[in-house]
């Protein structure tokens, strides 16, 4: 679906399409370049990463291997704890693996610290993080990440994998949500 079709829930578009397959074109040649000749894992976190996880990986030019991670972290409501559970684990063995994991957002940082802090603890090559938005306003944890796509306000932004109540995650553009919509 694209913006026009959520009447609107929008207060405005973030970032379009096309937009979002451009900056995610440029992180993937970095990737390329930066993994040339390395056998490379790439972890999408469930379910928001899964549009960045198609996109990415289809803009690299080089192999790459795909798995997933579904993590819920333990909180009330919209407040993350910071202590998560891992609902599906990876297929793969990734000692001695170059990993980067993949998400769709940053924003207290606490899945992402956790995340990377558990894989680290696999024996693996290297971790990495990609992620195509963080809010820098609102992270409560600091997070190495290496690939970043945009820097956004600390506002509600739906679209792109990204959802309110399991809904918008269609939706081609990333958007702020009106407010009407959540309150
Ligand atoms: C989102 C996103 C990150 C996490 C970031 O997942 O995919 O994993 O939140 O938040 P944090 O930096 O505050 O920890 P979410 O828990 O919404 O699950 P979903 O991907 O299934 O929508």
């Amino acid at each position: 679906m694209d913006s026009a079709h959520v009447g609107d829930d929008l207060v405005k578009v973030l970032y379009t399409e096309d937009q979002i397959q451009d900056r995610l074109r440029e992180m993937a040649a970095q990737i390329d370049a930066d993994y040339a000749g390395k056998d490379l894992l790439i972890v999408g976190v469930l379910k928001g990463a899964v549009m960045v996880m198609a996109d990415l990986a289809r803009s690299l030019t080089s192999h790459v291997e795909m798995d997933w991670m579904a993590v819920s972290s333990y909180g009330s409501g919209t407040q993350s704890s910071g202590v998560v559970r891992i609902l599906k684990d990876l297929d793969a063995d990734i000692s001695d693996r170059h990993v980067l994991i993949v998400d769709e957002i940053i924003d207290t940082g606490l899945t992402l610290t956790w995340l990377t802090s558990n894989l680290a603890s696999r024996n693996p090559a290297s971790v990495e993080i990609a992620t195509l938005l963080r809010k820098p306003e609102a992270q409560r944890m600091p997070v190495d990440v290496k690939y970043v796509g945009f820097d956004i306000p600390n506002e509600f932004v739906v679209g792109y994998g990204l959802d309110f109540k399991e809904r918008y995650r269609n939706l081609r553009d990333i958007g702020t949500l009106a407010p009407h919509v959540y309150s």
